[in-house]
């Protein structure tokens, strides 16, 4: 990470985990556990049903709440879906978008697209996920690969707007496997996004963008992912159900020059 240009930001995605009366507990003990050095941002995404009983067991607390989709219409007849208006109401901060498992039931590039453009209209944060398969680094595409679902993102954005982003790299074959991927690896990724960025847009861009990297991320591993000068936080599955656990890699964030 690096302080000077840019806040970390620790993220848990609890995916399809923990009913609201399990929010309201979890809730309830992460707020004692919670430190006071405000070192680190810090947010929870998680299932639409479980936001009221976070922010109000959160309440007056920094820790932000996300969610981890929404739909890019603004309303009308499209049963199931959410509205990026509705997070907003419901006090949501920040949205996963084009998370590998939502990519994987037929999210596409598109879709990621025109998702980011309501989530910011509506004045939140899209935190956007990239990565590529094994097969993809095996055959030593992972950069191009990369570099591909970005420019579809951030098709037609602004440097302003691409500035409100938080970027997330998480390589499929380390989420939720426990093979993380090894800080230099990640950080040569983040790297690289970086770069993209800089030459899409300006160096002051590039600086101001926070990227994540995700992936098997946890209060063991988190300290020498969070040393690589390109990587600004994690976005945190498995780690994340655990307070104790995700307090530990708040701490951890907090602690790094
Ligand atoms: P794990 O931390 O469980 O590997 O999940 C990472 C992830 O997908 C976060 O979005």
């Amino acid at each position: 990470m690096n302080r000077k240009y840019r806040r970390p930001l620790i993220a848990g995605n609890w995916k399809m985990n923990k009913t609201p009366s399990e929010t309201r507990a979890y809730m309830t003990r992460l707020r004692e556990l919670l430190p006071k050095g405000r070192g680190c941002d810090v947010a929870i995404c998680l299932p639409a049903v479980c936001i009221p009983a976070a922010v109000r067991t959160l309440r007056e607390t920094r820790v932000c709440i996300g969610a981890e989709n929404c739909n890019a219409n603004p309303a009308g007849a499209y049963t199931g879906e959410i509205s990026a208006s509705m997070l907003v109401d419901a006090s949501c901060k920040y949205v996963i978008l084009g998370h590998s498992e939502r990519r994987a039931m037929g999210e596409t590039d598109r879709d990621v697209r025109n998702k980011l453009q309501a989530v910011l209209d509506a004045g939140m944060t899209p935190i956007v996920c990239c990565g590529e398969s094994l097969e993809q680094r095996e055959v030593g595409v992972t950069e191009e690969w990369i570099s591909m679902q970005l420019k579809y993102a951030l098709q037609g954005l602004d440097d302003r707007s691409v500035r409100k982003l938080v970027i997330a790299y998480e390589p499929i074959w380390a989420i939720g496997t426990g093979r993380t991927a090894t800080p230099e690896q990640a950080e040569a990724v983040c790297a690289h996004i970086r770069t993209l960025i800089r030459k899409l847009y300006d160096a002051r861009t590039a600086r101001a963008t926070v990227i994540l990297y995700g992936g098997s991320m946890n209060e063991k591993n988190a300290r020498e992912l969070l040393m690589q000068p390109d990587i600004d936080g994690g976005l945190i599955g498995g780690a994340s159900l655990v307070p104790e656990k995700l307090i530990q890699i708040v701490e951890t964030a907090t602690a790094i020059e």
